[in-house]
């Protein structure tokens, strides 16, 4: 017997940036998200009562270190909320077109989250699955779901989860990854929040900022304008980005591409083309737009980034559990 989760990530349209509570992974603020269909984690887990330890595999490579015991701690949880004590073993795959560096924690957690679970005997309900999720990774909380996903913050392990706002996303909502770097993140986005919320004098405007935008982006939401929910994204993106560049020591995730992308989409802006930016704990660029102005976008940003590095995305489903 194994079970087998598929779970997709999520790009966050109003950002995630800091936890009130480390242990139980409760974020500062709520957040916003859009799950991909281009970027999946297909997960493995099968009950594994002669050993003494998990073992862990991802893309065909062991786990070992520090990434092995996040997994571990990850696993404690869920073998204390089943009352079984078996170890498990761990088979992971991350799809991402090219070694994109787009595979994120999100992914990889809501599937282990959803595979572990059913294979150690719980049967939990999306929210709960969501909010065991979230005990590995933050973002992960959101990628239960699929579409256009709001995670609450809560006050408790309770209270903090994500729902979504509508799986189906139908009016023309697209996302372009614009792979610009595909090493490893120099300040993982654990590390950096955390600095930002030491230490970012700007912090407690961020609170209100993200307040404020997560009304504004239900409405544009509501309202099915992928134009408002770019520019809204944006401007949410470039606040996140300056809680690293004024936390002490500051930091940027920007590379010297990152900033020609940047400034290539504002300048396709001002030619009348609705196109949008969005960064995270990384180099790489996500281009929001409509769809229909897909192939002007691309015409734009192949010449400078190579169409290989180019990969769209449509909004994403939910997570899916079989048992073989
Ligand atoms: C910039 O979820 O990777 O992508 O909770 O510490 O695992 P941990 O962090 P993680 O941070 C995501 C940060 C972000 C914004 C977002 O996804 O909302």
């Amino acid at each position: 017997m194994a079970t087998i989760a598929r779970a997709h990530t999520n790009i966050a349209l109003v950002k995630y940036w800091g936890k009130k509570d480390q242990q139980l992974m409760l974020p500062q603020t709520d957040s916003l998200s859009l799950t991909l269909d281009r970027f999946y984690t297909d997960t493995t887990v099968t009950l594994a009562p002669s050993q003494s330890v998990d073992h862990y595999s991802i893309n065909g490579q062991d786990v070992t270190g520090r990434a092995a015991s996040r997994l571990t701690t990850f696993l404690d949880i869920v073998r204390q909320l089943s009352g079984n004590n078996t170890h498990f073993t761990v088979e992971s795959t991350n799809h991402v077109p090219t070694s994109a560096g787009l595979a994120s924690s999100a992914s990889a957690f809501a599937a282990l989250a959803a595979a572990a679970s059913r294979e150690a005997g719980l049967n939990l309900s999306r929210k709960d699955l969501s909010r065991l999720a979230r005990r590995g990774s933050g973002s992960a909380t959101r990628s239960i779901f699929g579409g256009l996903v709001e995670w609450h913050r809560g006050v408790d392990d309770e209270t903090s989860f994500a729902e979504p706002i509508t799986e189906k996303v139908e009016f023309g909502l697209e996302m372009m990854a614009i792979v610009i770097d595909t090493s490893k993140k120099k300040v993982s986005s654990r590390h950096g929040m955390q600095l930002s919320v030491e230490t970012s004098p700007f912090y407690p405007a961020w609170r209100d900022v993200v307040a404020d935008d997560m009304v504004k982006m239900k409405r544009a939401i509501a309202d099915r304008n992928v134009d408002r929910i770019g520019e809204l994204a944006q401007e949410n993106a470039l606040r996140m980005h300056a809680l690293t560049l004024s936390a002490n020591p500051g930091y940027t995730y920007f590379e010297e591409k990152t900033i020609t992308a940047m400034r290539l989409i504002d300048s396709l802006h001002q030619q009348g083309v609705s196109c949008y930016y969005t960064m995270d704990a990384g180099p790489n660029v996500k281009v929001i737009y409509h769809r229909r102005d897909r192939e002007q976008i691309m015409a734009a940003l192949a010449p400078i980034f190579g169409a290989t590095n180019l990969i769209v995305s449509q909004p994403g489903p939910g997570i899916t559990v079989r048992q073989l």
